[in-house]
């Protein structure tokens, strides 16, 4: 097995993550609604989420990302910009679990910043 399976906060569909693929690419692919403002360079902070499940799968964050994350709204211990947490290992589970923060949610909803 090469992927998780996505779960999403508050949505009931399924996802899959395949292992090296960010959340973003994963979002994108599978139109989960994840807000991308400099398209994945990151060089914003509108891709947050919160990895609530399976953080310990996921690539370090590089300074750039915790400096970008800094600009956040709702920042805590298990943030991450969608476009750089990739998945490196596969959780025992097979499950990983984000949530996206729900301002986040609702600029999505609005057509973006
Ligand atoms: S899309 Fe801009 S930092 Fe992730």
């Amino acid at each position: 097995m090469t992927e998780a399976r996505l779960v999403v906060r508050g949505d009931s569909r399924t996802f899959r993550l395949a292992l090296g693929e960010s959340i973003l690419e994963a979002a994108m692919a599978q139109d989960l609604a994840l807000d991308h403002a400099c398209g994945g360079v990151c060089a914003c902070s509108t891709c947050h989420v919160k990895i609530t499940t399976g953080k310990q799968c996921f690539s370090e964050p590089s300074e750039d990302e915790l400096d970008q994350l800094d600009e956040a709204r709702d920042v805590g211990l298990d943030s991450r910009l969608g476009c750089q947490a990739r998945l490196e290992r596969l959780p025992p589970n097979g499950v990983v679990e984000i949530a996206i923060p729900q301002w986040n949610v609702n600029a999505v909803r609005e057509g973006g910043h």
